[in-house]
């Protein structure tokens, strides 16, 4: 399998899977000025940032974009960028901020002023919203699978909670993996924090982290007032969703604690009743794999996350599933974050399938299968989460949540 998705031809013979807006036919025939690895993400309030990547390099950064197929009334310029990785050299990777956009609303698009179009829909403006959630992505057909499981059913904002291409140094991955993703990245905001497999470290040779994942998935962090691209949040639809990094400084006093203290204390319940945070290695997990990676973090800054009365903890990292009880400092608490790992979603080293046994009291759904997460928001006090796995379409787990801020006692306590 390994060797199969290190074939760039391959890839695009077996991407072009039946999804939705904007496959292309033939991949390989584009010329060097196609946009290729088209995506978009949230950028600040009401913007989104239109991604994607040409072989010329002096393309121009613009996308022009409107309400109707074939008519773009607006357009916006950007800028553009490439990275070097050993002998490897990036194509022109161009980012491009569009806006004010109106939400709920189909756009239609263009990278470049070049063909083909795309369209997206922003999220909406009030609830519900939909996110859907999965990490450690890969690129396998495993991967498929779950993207193709994704995509048959609607959702506002995809969520990734790190390990995105598995490149591993390995950059055409990079190029194959945002090939892959394009028909959903293109039509739906993608928001993703970093894992383990982005560091892409090599001694002596490459001693900068995060090369190849800071130049391609450019995410709202300066829109967010943080200085770094590894920790940042947005807000969707009454959701203050944060993104932090798992592997990069964060004791106290870091810039990345600092900036996490502030925007928590900046979050207005009334606006955003509900928070979400992201990170890759999980906090709490009881399947064999990766045990203890989480524990400096989570001893740092679990204790910000409580207070502040965050909702849930979605991570990755561990390649299976499981979702726990309300908790604070390994103990079930009914103030605490409802912690979920979700590193289902296709990588190609396989599942985590061995748990401790027998399984602690805290943890109260865990099986080692690929799937997604769902979460869709319903209004201010209540939310629903769901489970699948790619091998059918039923939902596998499930749970009702009622938001933190709505809770009389958590608040009272606070
Ligand atoms: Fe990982």
């Amino acid at each position: 399998m390994k060797i199969f998705w290190q074939y760039p031809l391959l890839i695009s013979i077996f991407t072009i899977w039946g999804s939705t807006e904007s496959t292309r036919w033939p991949l390989n025939f584009l010329s060097d000025s196609d946009p290729q690895q088209v995506r978009i993400s949230l950028a600040g309030k009401n913007q989104v940032l239109v991604s994607w990547i040409t072989s010329d390099k002096n393309v121009e950064s613009v996308v022009v974009y409107g309400k109707v197929s074939g008519k773009y009334d607006n357009s916006s310029v950007g800028q553009s960028s490439s990275y070097q990785y050993l002998t490897y050299n990036s194509g022109e990777i161009h980012q491009v901020k569009i806006g004010p956009l109106e939400p709920g609303t189909l756009y239609y698009y263009r990278c470049g002023g070049a063909t083909p179009e795309f369209s997206f829909r922003t999220p909406p403006s009030v609830f519900p919203v939909e996110f859907a959630v999965v990490g450690d992505l890969g690129q396998t057909e495993w991967t498929k699978s779950t993207l193709q499981h994704v995509g048959a059913m609607p959702y506002d904002v995809f969520l990734l909670p790190g390990d995105l291409s598995y490149a591993d140094t390995e950059q055409p991955l990079w190029d194959s993996f945002g090939t892959l993703v394009e028909p959903l990245a293109s039509s739906r905001p993608w928001m993703v924090t970093q894992g383990n497999h982005e560091i892409e470290t090599i001694p002596v040779l490459h001693s900068q982290s995060f090369t190849a994942y800071n130049a391609r998935w450019l995410m709202p962090y300066q829109e967010s007032q943080s200085t770094s691209n590894l920790y940042y949040s947005f807000d969707v639809s009454g959701v203050h969703v944060i993104m932090l990094g798992s592997y990069t400084d964060f004791e106290v006093g870091s810039d990345q604690y600092t900036w996490l203290q502030a925007d928590l204390k900046g979050v207005d319940r009334t606006k955003t009743p509900w928070i979400l945070v992201l990170l890759h290695a999980p906090w709490y997990n009881s399947n064999l794999a990766h045990q203890g990676e989480g524990e400096s973090m989570r001893k740092t800054m679990e204790n910000m996350l409580f207070r502040e009365r965050v909702d849930m903890v979605l991570a990755g990292h561990v390649h299976a599933y499981e979702r726990f009880t309300r908790v604070y400092d390994n103990n079930a608490n009914e103030c605490g974050p409802v912690y979920v790992t979700i590193g289902d979603g296709g990588n190609r080293e396989g599942l985590a399938t061995t748990f401790e046994s027998p399984s602690p009291s805290i943890s109260l759904y865990r099986e080692a299968s690929f799937g997604h997460g769902r979460l869709r928001v319903l209004n201010s006090s209540h939310a629903h989460w769901t489970w699948r796995r790619n091998n059918d379409t039923t939902v596998a787990d499930e749970m009702w949540l009622k938001s933190l801020s709505s809770s009389d006692s958590c608040n009272g306590s606070a």
